[in-house]
């Protein structure tokens, strides 16, 4: 009886001393992991940051309509007025231009806003303003 008491004791000693390493070894890597996690949000969360201001210059650029002609026309129109694609006249190619000139700035803004043939609308640059458009159109024909 005397031995089986002991045992008993010996046993709950056990258990208790087994939860309380256990406990004390969970508490010690939850906290690395806080850390560790906390060391890991740190450089992404500066380039979320980063990214986020970057988005804000470039939509305030389009908003603010600071995209320069030349710039519209790299990105949007080039693929086309450079070679010459489809009939696309080319860029500062005074014979493919004279005539095309000769109908007014205000017809040929129409035609690059709306398309025209084989021309899709805004030369498929959906976010450019009407003004960058515009731009876009004299940087193709500057030096005509
Ligand atoms: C997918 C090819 C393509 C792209 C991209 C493109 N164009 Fe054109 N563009 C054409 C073609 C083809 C024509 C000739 C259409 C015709 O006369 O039948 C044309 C004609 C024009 C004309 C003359 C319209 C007229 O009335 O004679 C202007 C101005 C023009 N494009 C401006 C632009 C601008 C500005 C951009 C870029 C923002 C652009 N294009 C992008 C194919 C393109």
């Amino acid at each position: 009886m005397k031995f089986l008491n002991q045992l008993k004791w010996k046993q709950v000693l056990a258990v208790f001393a087994g939860v309380a390493v256990a406990g004390s070894v969970m508490a010690v890597s939850v906290d690395m992991s806080r850390e560790a996690i906390a060391d890991r949000i740190k450089p992404s969360a500066k380039v979320r940051l980063a990214g986020a201001e970057v988005a804000q210059a470039n939509g305030a650029a389009a908003q603010e309509g600071e995209r320069s002609g030349e710039a519209v026309y790299n990105q949007a129109c080039a693929a086309c007025h450079t070679s010459g694609v489809l009939n696309a006249p080319r860029r500062n190619n005074a014979d493919d231009w004279e005539a095309r000139i000769a109908q007014g700035m205000d017809v040929l803004l129409e035609h690059s806003i709306n398309g025209f043939n084989a021309m899709p609308p805004r030369g498929t640059c959906m976010n450019c303003s009407d003004d960058e458009i515009l731009a876009a159109i004299e940087y193709m024909i500057e030096d005509i």
